[in-house]
């Protein structure tokens, strides 16, 4: 039997990793783990586990392009978190453009770069595009301000309003919220807290509140604060969405 070949974007990290892990355990796969820098302890890892490293970066097209080349699956995953918390980043926003505004728009374009690399594999039988919904859209403009939901779902409309061949075999993943954020996240951490209740005393866990606490960056918390009220009011998925698969009904129809 002759091998498929899946290019994996951020194979070092959550979503490409899990990714690599489940695909090199596949029969008739070979995997290409594509990160920017392959001399890292996690590249390594990967190819102890049998992965082919490669580098390629999501600034550059021409790194892509052979990165993705001979491929037939490609999974692409942008980074905004990575893009909004590396200090080097600090000072490439416009006079007055809040950082997060600057790593959504650069996010969106890298997610494209890898739109518009894909669209020319000849090889590609499925593009997995790691998208999350049009906040802006689908809370009818009451919450425009969920700037990485919006950055990929942008690139996700770029992908189908541009590539109809590449449309034809796109698969959007909407990752659910992570549950490891409650633990590695100080924003999001549960606090114990000891409670009195009528002489009885007990610990109760309280989640985080609907707003981050204070001593955050204001874009920060408006781009947060946005986040949480839009799930809870229009769906983390944007549930009026009628292209959305819930994992429930995929269990249901296999
Ligand atoms: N946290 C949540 O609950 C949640 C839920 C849904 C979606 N998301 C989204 O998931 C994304 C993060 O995914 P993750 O958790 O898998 O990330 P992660 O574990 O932090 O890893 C980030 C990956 O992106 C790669 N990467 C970053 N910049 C790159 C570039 N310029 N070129 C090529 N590769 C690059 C890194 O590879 P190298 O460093 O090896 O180059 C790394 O493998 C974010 O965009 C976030 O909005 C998060």
């Amino acid at each position: 039997m002759t091998s498929k070949l899946i290019a994996v974007l951020g194979a070092t990290g959550n979503q490409g990793g899990s990714v690599v892990d489940v695909f090199l355990k596949s029969p008739g796969w070979n995997v290409r783990a594509i990160t920017r820098n392959p001399s890292r302890d996690k590249a390594y890892a990967l190819s102890v586990k049998g992965a082919q490293v490669v580098q390629a970066d999501l600034d550059s097209p021409e790194s892509l392009e052979k990165a993705f080349q001979g491929a037939h699956v490609i999974f692409a995953v942008s980074d905004f978190w990575g893009l909004y918390g590396d200090p080097a980043n600090k000072d490439k926003p416009n006079p007055g453009q809040p950082l997060n505004v600057w790593a959504a728009d650069h996010e969106s374009q890298q997610l494209r770069n890898a739109v518009d690399v894909a669209a020319k594999i000849t090889t590609l039988d499925r593009f997995i595009i790691l998208s999350l919904s049009n906040a802006t859209k689908w809370s009818k403009g009451k919450y425009t301000h969920v700037y990485h939901f919006d950055s990929k779902a942008a690139a996700t409309e770029y992908a189908e309003h541009t590539y109809s061949d590449l449309w034809k075999k796109t698969s959007v993943f909407q990752a659910g919220f992570f549950l490891t954020n409650f633990l590695r996240d100080p924003i999001m951490t549960p606090k114990k807290v000891l409670s009195k209740v009528t002489g009885l005393k007990a610990e109760v866990v309280t989640l985080p509140k609907s707003e981050p606490p204070d001593g955050v960056p204001p874009e920060l918390v408006q781009e947060l604060s946005g986040n949480f009220l839009y799930w809870n009011e229009f769906g983390f998925e944007g549930r009026d969405d009628p292209t959305i698969i819930h994992p429930k009904a995929r269990v249901r129809s296999h």
